[in-house]
């Protein structure tokens, strides 16, 4: 094999944690996925944002081996993701995933929704489970509700159990995909400071959110991204004062002013 000189950016640092190495991905004829290279550290928050379409679940899909991909390579903590079984079980719960539907099992109380994983993926016991998810519930606000089934929830409070379902597992690092836009506007702000305390407590975070003001206080990278390519990463201060291309200038333009 030939030596090709790799630029040195592109070399992920050692202690990198989620690392995409040239993804590619298509639905179809759609190229969803267009040579996606993102390295994310330890601790790390970085908000994905962009147009509709532009790919943004389906990279973060990817991450949690919810979307195959066509060709590159992921890699959480260094190891490639598994493909299947226990291994992918296992991933999954590594890679926690809070959707924009709360996905919380309709027929399981709080309580339950927050213990089965540990029990059944994490091997804990039932005991050492229903601990960690009360106190879990009580981190999120809703330790009150742990009896209760989804339903008689509000949308915030679902939420806010999804993140501690996730939690519960362990997870190294955790992925957001647009948590608050399906909720009514008095309950984002209970949804998006339990995710400001996480990031503070240093948790390694993706979130795929049009919350600008989370962005710009909690991201430590903001990724921009349209028609399936990465287009410009920045601080928040650079990407929200000072945006480079075009397409993130025009989407900026259209979400800040409206
Ligand atoms: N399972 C699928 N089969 C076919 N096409 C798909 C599938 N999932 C997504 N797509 C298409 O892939 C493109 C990227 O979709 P994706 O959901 O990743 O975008 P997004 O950036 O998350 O958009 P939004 O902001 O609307 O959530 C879109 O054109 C979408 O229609
Ligand atoms: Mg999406």
């Amino acid at each position: 094999m030939t030596e090709v000189p790799v630029p040195k950016d592109a070399v992920p640092a050692a202690d990198d944690l989620v690392v995409l190495k040239d993804v590619n991905k298509h639905f179809g004829a759609l190229h969803v996925l267009q040579d996606i290279n993102l390295s994310i550290g330890r601790g790390e928050v970085v908000v994905v944002i962009g147009p509709s379409g532009s790919g943004k679940s389906t990279l973060c899909r990817a991450v949690n081996r919810l979307e195959t991909i066509d060709s590159g390579l992921i890699t959480i903590d260094g190891k490639p993701l598994p493909q299947e079984g226990k291994e992918l079980a296992r991933l999954r719960a590594d890679v926690g995933m809070v959707f924009q539907s709360f996905n919380l099992f309709a027929h399981k109380t709080v309580l339950e929704n927050v213990t089965l994983g540990q029990v059944k993926v994490r091997k804990a016991g039932k005991k050492a489970a229903e601990e960690r998810a009360r106190s879990l519930l009580d981190r999120v606000g809703v330790g009150s509700q742990a009896d209760k089934y989804p339903a008689q929830l509000s949308g915030g409070q679902q939420q806010r159990v999804a993140i501690a379902r996730a939690l519960a597992m362990e997870p190294k690092v955790m992925l957001f995909d647009e948590p608050t836009s399906a909720l009514d506007p008095e309950m984002i702000n209970e949804v998006l400071e339990v995710m400001q305390q996480l990031a503070r407590d240093g948790m390694t975070m993706v979130v795929v959110t049009h919350e600008m003001g989370f962005a710009r206080s909690a991201a430590n990278r903001v990724v921009f991204m349209a028609d399936g390519r990465i287009v410009e990463q920045a601080t928040p201060d650079q990407f929200f004062s000072n945006p480079r291309s075009d397409r993130a200038k025009d989407f900026l333009s259209k979400i800040l002013h409206h």
